[in-house]
């Protein structure tokens, strides 16, 4: 039995499906949490059988866009701030197998606990490793020094007047910094604001952003976001009842480096449409500009790479895209 199964059976169906109900319900609200959300060993159970692979799914996505426009990033060391039970070191490490020395930082110790449990028969060495440390975000402390920081699903959980800091402090001594917030235009809105204070710092946006202009989206009437569809795990069906066998997890992120890597040229910003003989593509541009663009079956291999390409590509493909995630990892 894996460590995830052997978390989950030891709560019932019914108590597993209301802390879903309870976690759906805060993630939903948009409002930052009073107190922790993950602090039983049940809430736990819940959100790493109903959310980790979803977040785990998003996570890897954005880590693939990342690899395809800075191959030569090849981090050693990765701070994982607000882990929870490390969805995103699994991640990582899935792309970067330069990965040895992972922090996990996190406030709950229920979590800890399982993703200390989760990565125990992790098949990576680095993972086995990873140095949980339990603690609160203090950016009076020393800025997190890691080739690569996350800080995923973490930001609707932090007070507002409290983000900016928390955003300077995670950028100050890395070579990567990574922010994910749910697909929603409240979590489009803290990635916005995290994307412009990074600029103005100046580091440099790595992605999914093509240019560095203020977002071309208008506000209030659409959002930066972009989708990973994972099947859903046999755990994940036993938490959460519906027939569908997969689910579609929406998500807006920014990546910024204070180095210089190369950014993509256009991404494109929605599923692409396909009528007959052409792929229509909205594409964010590196002038700054959204416009949709037509790939004609006339234009041989630049329609065959268009008929290729999934939401949150780049476009055009430079030595070509990476394939989704879609295996139905299994944490532990
Ligand atoms: C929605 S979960 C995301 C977990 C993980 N990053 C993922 O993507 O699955 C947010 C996590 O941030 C942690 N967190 C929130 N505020 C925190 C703080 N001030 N210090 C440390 N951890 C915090 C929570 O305990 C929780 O585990």
């Amino acid at each position: 039995m894996s460590a995830l199964d052997g978390a989950l059976t030891r709560f019932s169906r019914q108590a597993l499906g209301q802390s879903v109900d309870r976690l759906i319900q805060q993630y939903r609200s948009g409002r930052p949490p009073s107190t922790p959300i993950l602090n039983s060993d049940l809430d736990v159970a819940a959100y790493a059988g109903y959310r980790m692979p979803a977040t785990y799914a998003a996570a890897r996505s954005v880590f693939d866009q990342v690899a395809v426009v800075a191959p030569g990033f090849q981090p050693r060391t990765q701070i994982d701030i607000g882990g929870g039970t490390g969805a995103d070191v699994w991640a990582a490490v899935d792309v970067w197998s330069s990965l040895a020395d992972i922090t996990v930082l996190e406030q709950s110790s229920q979590a800890i606990s399982l993703g200390r449990r989760l990565v125990g028969s992790a098949g990576s060495a680095a993972l086995r490793q990873v140095s949980w440390t339990r603690g609160s975000i203090d950016v009076d402390s020393p800025p997190p020094a890691a080739d690569l920081v996350t800080l995923s699903y973490v930001l609707g959980e932090l007070p507002e007047r409290r983000r900016a800091d928390i955003i300077r402090w995670s950028a100050r001594s890395t070579a990567m910094l990574v922010i994910i917030e749910p697909g929603t235009p409240a979590g489009y809105e803290r990635v916005v604001a995290a994307r412009d204070l990074l600029r103005d710092l100046g580091l440099r946006l790595v992605a999914p952003c093509p240019h560095e202009d203020d977002c071309p989206i208008p506000r209030g009437k659409d959002w930066c976001h972009f989708a990973t569809r994972l099947p859903r795990t046999s755990v994940h069906r036993r938490v959460k009842d519906g027939a569908l066998g997969f689910e579609d997890e929406k998500f807006s992120y920014i990546v910024a480096s204070p180095d210089n890597w190369r950014r993509a040229a256009g991404r494109v910003l929605r599923h692409p449409r396909k009528p007959k003989g052409q792929v229509a593509l909205q594409i964010c541009a590196d002038d700054g500009s959204l416009g949709d663009v037509t790939v004609s079956r006339r234009e041989g291999s630049r329609y065959r790479a268009a008929r290729d390409l999934r939401w949150g590509h780049e476009w055009p493909p430079v030595g070509g895209d990476l394939e989704p995630v879609g295996d139905g990892t299994e944490f532990g």
